[in-house]
């Protein structure tokens, strides 16, 4: 699955990001002032709307993957209809919304069990043939932020697996409330910071500028010279405590990258992490909501060598790689079509080269399409949104563009939740920190 930077016409995000570059060098209360004029009162969902009825109440706009299907709208299950129609592309806000996706009637499964069903009904994940490996942990128990932080470096070792990355899910307490919310504020467990200069270019991922303010007014120090690939901290949240908590090094395993055929690459110095680990997204059971269940599978080379590099809001790399090649950068002569296929063989081959799994995207449509009939023998039809599924590179070489989906997903699914920042307890929160 990509998360909701990945989709086609990501938003640029919102509020803070519009501040100026802070430098690390300058006092933290300076830009915490700063910063707190800029945070933009967000709405108070309503606990009457319903999460299930596609279209409606919901932010869809501000939306991921900037797409509103023209599905229609369908019946609220909650009311007695049919489990069917949940917007899947809007983010959800517990507070208001928890009651509203659980449904006491809903069978009692094991916490095993409605994970990788959540993972099996994701509709925007094209790696879902494998959904039956999906390894869980249990961590309901856990309950200080300290300890969700070990849980999540003990998740990463696991899943990192020396590189051969298993796909897991930690599943930390169900929502009961806001006294208790446990929260993981990033959006993944390794994601690199990015610093806005005074000039507005971007050192590092520009899709990380908010959230890297975020961590510095909250007492982050980034490196001395910030850098392209500084790994974030986990800022971490449990009940009225937030942590800012930094990763040790040796759990986060990463690829240089490198091109077999052109030595320069190398020189680039660009990496990226092996393991894709979505950290704010709600696994809702039908029963219960998991406002707290990071969980990985494994990188397809696309979403770094397209998508990463690639986008011109993330590392927009296209240019540099066809300077390096000697392309003339014509409106109509594919010199993007040239760098995108450098940079995404770069991927595959320093990530095999290393020895860390990842599928190419030809592989995965082949198992998307096998998990499609699979699905069709178990008497499910699969539901996908075609946007999401059809790689960025190369989209009509591969078997999942020739066809349609059906996108009514259900419950047990995986929901984008709110920024926790951007939430009313969030932001009162945060200001008792800053
Ligand atoms: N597209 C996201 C990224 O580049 C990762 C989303 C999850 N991907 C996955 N293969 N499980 O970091």
């Amino acid at each position: 699955m990509r998360n909701d930077t990945q989709g086609r016409g990501s938003k640029s995000p919102s509020g803070i990001l519009d501040n100026k570059f802070i430098n690390p060098a300058h006092e933290t209360r300076l830009v915490v002032l700063e910063r707190r004029a800029m945070i933009k009162p967000t709405h108070q969902s309503g606990s009457n709307v319903c999460p299930f009825s596609r279209g409606r109440g919901g932010d869809s706009s501000a939306d991921a993957s900037g797409e509103k299907s023209p599905v229609p709208e369908s019946a609220c299950p909650v009311s007695g209809a049919a489990r069917s129609g949940i917007d899947h592309a809007r983010r959800v806000d517990l507070a208001g919304e928890a009651d509203s996706l659980c449904s006491p009637g809903q069978p009692e499964q094991s916490i095993e069990e409605v994970a990788r069903e959540a993972w099996r009904e994701s509709v925007r994940c094209i790696g879902r043939l494998h959904w039956k490996s999906l390894q869980v942990v249990d961590a309901r128990a856990v309950e200080d932020a300290d300890s969700v932080f070990e849980a999540c470096v003990e998740h990463l070792r696991k899943a990192t697996n020396g590189g051969r990355v298993i796909p897991t899910q930690t599943v930390f307490r169900p929502w009961d409330g806001p006294e208790r919310e446990v929260r993981i504020w990033n959006p993944q467990l390794i994601r690199y910071a990015g610093y806005r200069k005074k000039d507005g270019s971007v050192v590092g991922d520009p899709a990380q500028v908010e959230f890297t303010m975020l961590a510095t007014a909250l007492g982050w120090r980034p490196p001395s010279t910030p850098g392209a690939f500084d790994v974030l901290p986990l800022i971490i949240q449990s009940g009225d405590e937030l942590v800012v908590r930094e990763l040790p090094e040796e759990e986060i395993l990463e690829v240089r990258m490198e091109h077999p055929e052109h030595p320069w690459l190398e020189k680039l110095g660009l990496r990226w992490h092996a393991v894709p680990a979505m950290a704010d997204m709600v696994l809702a059971t039908g029963r219960e909501v998991y406002g707290c269940a990071p969980f990985n599978g494994w990188y397809m080379g696309t979403e770094i060598g397209a998508r990463n590099f690639g986008d011109e809001d993330r590392y927009n790399l296209l240019p540099v790689v066809a300077e390096r090649m000697g392309l003339r950068q014509e409106r109509n002569n594919l010199w993007k079509d040239r760098a995108l296929l450098v940079l995404n063989e770069a991927v595959l081959h320093s990530f095999s080269k290393k020895g860390v799994r990842l599928v190419n995207h030809h592989q995965a449509s082949k198992e998307f399409l096998a998990f499609c009939d699979q699905e069709k023998k178990a008497g499910r039809e699969v539901q996908a949104e075609w946007s999401w599924i059809v790689p960025p590179l190369s989209g009509s070489a591969t078997g999942v563009f020739h066809r349609t989906y059906e996108v009514h997903p259900t419950l047990p699914n995986l929901l984008q939740q709110k920024r926790a920042w951007e939430t009313p307890r969030g932001r009162r929160l945060l200001a008792r920190y800053l």
